[in-house]
Order: C-alpha cells, then structure tokens, then sequence
C-alpha cells in the first residue's frame, strides 16, 4: 500500500493536497452547529447529481409525455418514488441549509475582509441555486410547472431592451412546450450544473485562501505558537472531518423522515397542482412560487406597477452582494455588536414572513405586510453603513471562546 502510495505521489500530488487541505489545514477550535452547513450542502449537491442521473435513465422531455414520464417514475419504477423524492425533497433542504449558511455568515460577519470574495462567489452560487432550481421546478410538466414557466418567462419579457428576444430564447418559442423542456433539461442537467459545481469549488479555494471565520469574528492567524500555527486552530482532518460525519448522520436522520412521512410537507415542498398535468386552458387562480423564492415575489408584488416591481425584487436579490463594503463597524461578529444582532434578527424574520406572504393568493390585505417586509428588507441593507459606523460593540477577546 505504501509502494502504491508512493508510487501514486510521484505522479500526482496527491499526499501534498492532503497535507494542505486537510491535516495541515488549521480551522478553529470554537465551530459551533452551524459550521455543518458547509459540509453537508456538498453532500446534498453530490446527492442532487447521482439522483437526477437516475431520474434523466426514464424522464421523457416531450410536451404531455413529459408529465407522464414523471408519474412513471412514481408509480411503475422499483424505488422511482424514493430516488424522486430525494431529488425534489432535497432542493427543499439545500435552501434551508443554504439559509442557514448565509445567515451564520451574517452572524459572525464572515463577509468582511479578507473574505469578501468568498462571500461574493458564494452569493453568486445561491442566485445560480435559484435558476437551476426553477429549471428543475418546470421539467415535470405538471400544471404549476407549466404556469410558473409562463409566470417567469413573463418577467424575463419585461426586462428592457433585451426582454422579448430572451424570453423567446429560453421558451424555445412563442410558448411553453417540447422546445423549453428540451433545453431546460439540458441547462438544469449539464451547463447550470457544472456552472455551480465550478463556482462551489472556486468558494472552496477561496475559503482554504483566507481560512475560516469562527463565531467570534476574531482572526486565528494573527496569533501564531512557537510551531508556526495558529494557537486557536485545530487540524481540520480528523478532528473535523470526524465532527462533519456526526452531522451527516444527524442530518440524513432528519433528511429520511422528510421522505418517508413528510414527503410533500404538506404542499410546501411539492404542491398539490404539480400532480395534475399542463393545461394551457386551465390557468391557475394563483401561481405562486416554491417557499425558498417566495420573499422574493412578495417584493415583486409590493408595488403595483410591474416594471416597479421587477426593479424591487432585483434590488433585493443583488443587495447581500455588497455587504463586505456596507458594513462599516470595526467588530466582525454579531456576538459583540448587540444593535447588528437585533438588526439581524429582524431581517430573519421578515424574509420568513415575506415568505409566507408570498404563498398568499395577491390579495389586498396582504399588501401592507408586503411593502413593510419590503422596506424593512431594503432598509436593513442601506442603513447598515450609518447604523455600523455609530452603533455600540462589546470588548472582543484576545483569543476565541468556548
Ligand atoms: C451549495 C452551495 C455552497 C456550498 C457547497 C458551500 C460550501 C462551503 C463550505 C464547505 C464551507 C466551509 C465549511 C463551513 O464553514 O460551513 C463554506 C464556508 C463559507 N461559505 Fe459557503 N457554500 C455554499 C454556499 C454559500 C453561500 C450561498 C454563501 C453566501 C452567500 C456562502 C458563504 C460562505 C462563507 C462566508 C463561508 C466562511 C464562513 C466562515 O468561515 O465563518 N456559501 N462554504
């Protein structure tokens, strides 16, 4: 085995990646649960691709057969259910984890320097989650895929100059059929896909660049021992790689209960009009989006006129991007900046809000819940640069804490 190792060594580097990534890789020792997050979305994405595989062997993209294929798979295929609903259920939990993950970067100001392009390369796998799982959303051609479709393609209609020409681009068309299942297919399996498996792998080179944050916000690297590591650091392998396989286990405990007593959960992962098929002629009374994208149409929705409603919701969308330079405070974590913590919670609890708001039919007492959320939303993003320049903060400790 050692001759093999050797051997395999003096053609690819393989004992110098170990060494630099995993057993020489110093994280610190203070990670507390949300540090899991990272671990386990790459467990998710490698579940993603070796299910959908499975589910491309006998899924038809053509117009009405497109749905039956679908049901096929459900109903006619040994263990087709199971592999589907890992496949659907697990988009659900890659945006709970993928909240998760974001929010402990806010928590702990993971974005500020020196890991702004972290955070930015990170940002910009969520925007491509958003695409690929929307793509993925329409190929069952069931008759809320069909509409959400339209209701998409709409938006990217409205978009100035480019919009029509687009829209006609990614329906394959004048409209939803044959064509855009063909190419949604082949974005949401090969190009989108691989697209944000490259973008995660830049994030990952980013983050062993820098080194992690911790929920301190205090910088292991700046307090070295006499051996030249960082005092407040452990080597990632084995202490971590052994935690991470804990949480895995917690995780896929939780993941199986998802699947085999809450499949649908109740509509919210998988809605009821997704198991009758698309029907041009029987439009939805309300299209409403999966709740990871909600907050997002609830802001499109808060103003009326829809060119006004686009701008919202694409300002909502880039916002986060430019939080490494909106945040002006000398503290990273939240832990020592009571006011940013507040802020935070407050922030949480209007996009869980504008979510739910957003799986409300449009109706007009939804409204002020809807410019509200919205203006909280976006107020948080602008005044953060004033608000982080005066507010108070805690003493930070010299070395991070339990
Ligand atoms: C599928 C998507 C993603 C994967 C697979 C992924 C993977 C990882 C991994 C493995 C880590 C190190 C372990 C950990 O800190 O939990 C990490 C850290 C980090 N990620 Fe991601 N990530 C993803 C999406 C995102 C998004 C959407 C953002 C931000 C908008 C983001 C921002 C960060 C930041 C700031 C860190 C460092 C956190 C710290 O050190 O405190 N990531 N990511």
């Amino acid at each position: 085995m050692a001759n093999f190792g050797d051997w395999l060594n003096k053609r690819f580097p393989l004992r110098e990646l170990m060494r630099e990534h995993l057993t020489e890789y110093f994280a610190p020792k203070n990670f507390n649960f949300l540090y899991y997050t990272g671990s386990l979305l790459l467990l998710m994405i490698v579940m993603q691709f070796i299910t959908g595989f499975l589910l491309m062997a006998h899924y038809v993209p053509t117009g009405p057969e497109a749905f039956n294929s679908v049901q096929g798979i459900m109903y006619d295929t040994r263990w087709g259910w199971l592999i589907r609903y890992m496949h659907v259920d697990g988009v659900s939990l890659i945006f709970v984890l993928l909240y998760l993950h974001i929010g402990r970067g806010m928590l702990y100001g993971s974005y500020r320097k020196p890991r702004e392009l972290l955070w930015i390369v990170g940002y910009t796998i969520y925007i491509l989650m958003m695409g690929e799982a929307f793509l993925g959303y329409v190929l069952p051609f069931g008759n809320l895929s069909y509409w959400a479709g339209q209701v998409i393609t709409s938006i990217i209609q409205a978009l100035p100059a480019v919009g029509p020409a687009l829209a006609v681009l990614a329906r394959g068309g004048a409209g939803i059929g044959t064509a855009t299942l063909e190419r949604f297919l082949a974005l949401h399996a090969v190009l989108w896909f691989w697209i944000i498996a490259a973008a995660i792998f830049i994030h990952i080179l980013a983050l062993h660049q820098v080194g992690s944050n911790n929920p301190d916000g205090i910088e292991i690297k700046e307090n070295k021992g006499a051996d030249g590591h960082p005092v407040d650091g452990i080597p990632f392998h084995p202490y971590y790689t052994v935690k991470d396989i804990f949480g895995v286990g917690v995780w896929l405990t939780i993941f199986a209960a998802v699947i085999f007593y809450a499949p649908t959960m109740h509509g919210v992962f998988l809605e009821r009009t997704t198991f009758s098929p698309a029907n041009p002629m029987v439009s939805l009374p309300d299209v409403t989006p999966p709740w990871y994208l909600a907050p997002f149409y609830a802001m499109l929705r808060a103003i009326p006129n829809k060119d006004g409603g686009i701008f919202l919701m694409i300002l909502a969308v880039v916002l986060p991007f430019f939080l490494p330079w909106l945040d002006r405070s000398p503290v990273k974590s939240s832990r020592y900046r009571p006011v940013y913590r507040a802020m935070i919670l407050l922030l949480a609890v209007t996009f869980f809000t504008l979510a739910w708001v957003g799986e409300q039919p449009p109706l007009p007492k939804y409204f002020l819940l809807e410019r509200g959320g919205a203006a909280i939303y976006v107020g948080f993003y602008l005044l953060l640069p004033i608000i982080s320049r005066w507010e108070p903060t805690r003493k930070v400790p010299e070395r991070v804490t339990s």
